[in-house]
């Protein structure tokens, strides 16, 4: 009988000291009559120390306090399970998960088990997942703000010349049609920005960096009616898909403001590529319009409310180049990216 009890307790001890956490046990009297070997070295102390201590004077003051709610509640008969953030007697800190778990009889609660297990790497695939989830939901948005709210913006201005031009040639039904067109594809463009903002890309198809920037310039000339082109110097080709991308979301953006809040007639549109190793050489792009410019704005200090120079900031960063809106000496601003070879 003795020996059987003697296997038993060595055989619980073995157990508790071998699982991959801490483990005691609490009378109700919150006096210690069991820890595993984690929970004593946690404690820094030993088990004939811990043995009848009671929790307050173990923990301390301050840390008995933090706990103190869920002990009662377990006294109380219900189990607790919090996150914790331990400090080790080295110093370090370590991510866990305590359970409170009461001893009941019947009735009556005698004591509390406690377990706590180490939740780090839980903890780091939770951050993990979290910027994954913030990483896209960004990318969704800006690929929204730069890209189909662009598109759409372009339906409603065009939609807006052929009213003018139905008009012009007398079919006044037919004008009403247009002008609903344009209005419904504004609200396009207002919902797409609303949902950008609660967001916040990718696609640079098989073409180059410089084919895509003159094949745009191309499409503003053509939708707005305006003068663009694109000028590009240097012997290095893009072939980084992300930097090109980033690029030509930029040239987008910045031509897009010229038009809608500088109302400029004439845009340039100017890449230039130095020498460097292949996707770290260095680069210029720059987007200059001839519009009403930024009124001296301070676009670093100031609160601006729109998304798109954020983005084009954010843009950059993420390229390992600089961003600057510069206002230029005859009329106008300047968009210029730029980064010297990595
Ligand atoms: N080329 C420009 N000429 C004149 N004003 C500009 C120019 N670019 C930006 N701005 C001013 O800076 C503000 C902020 O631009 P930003 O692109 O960040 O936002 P937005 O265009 O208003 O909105 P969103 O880009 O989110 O659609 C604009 O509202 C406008 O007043
Ligand atoms: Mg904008």
């Amino acid at each position: 009988m003795n020996e059987s009890l003697h296997e038993s307790t060595h055989f619980m001890k073995m157990l508790t000291d071998f699982m991959p956490g801490m483990v005691g046990y609490w009378t109700k009297e919150l006096r210690s009559t069991f820890a595993n070997r984690e929970y004593l070295s946690w404690l820094g102390k030993s088990k004939e120390e811990i043995t009848g201590i009671a929790i307050r004077e173990l923990l301390g003051d301050e840390l008995f306090r933090k706990h103190e709610p869920y002990i009662r509640a377990a006294l109380a008969g219900e189990s607790q399970a919090f996150d914790y953030t331990l400090m080790l007697p080295n110093d370090e800190t370590r991510e866990t998960l305590v359970h409170y778990i009461p001893h009941r009889d019947g009735n009556e609660v005698l004591g509390l088990f406690v377990l706590i297990l180490d939740i780090a790497e839980r903890k780091n695939l939770e951050q993990a997942m979290i910027s994954a989830a913030e990483k896209r939901q960004r990318l969704i948005g800006q690929e929204l703000h730069d890209n189909l709210g662009q598109q759409i913006a372009a339906i409603a201005y065009q939609a807006q010349a052929l009213e003018r031009k139905i008009i012009a040639s007398g079919s006044e039904g037919a004008a009403e049609i247009a002008a609903a067109i344009a209005a419904q594809a504004q609200n396009a463009v207002v919902q797409c920005k609303h949902l950008a903002r609660g967001l916040l890309p990718l696609e640079l198809e098989s073409s180059s960096l410089a084919d895509v920037l003159q094949a745009f310039a191309k499409r503003i000339a053509l939708t707005y009616e305006i003068d663009c082109s694109f000028v590009c110097t240097g012997e290095t080709v893009i072939d980084d898909d992300n930097l090109a991308l980033n690029l030509y979301r930029i040239a987008q953006e910045a031509s897009h403001n010229a038009i809608d809040h500088g109302g400029a007639q004439h845009l340039t549109i100017s890449l230039e590529t130095g020498k460097g190793e292949a996707g770290k050489g260095m680069f210029r792009l720059s987007i200059c319009d001839d519009g009403c410019g930024l009124a001296g704005r301070d676009t670093k200090r100031e609160a601006i409310p729109g998304l798109g120079i954020k983005i084009m900031q954010y843009r950059a960063n993420q390229i390992g180049a600089t961003l600057k809106l510069i206002p230029r000496a005859e009329r106008g601003t300047e968009v210029l990216v730029e980064r010297q070879a990595l």
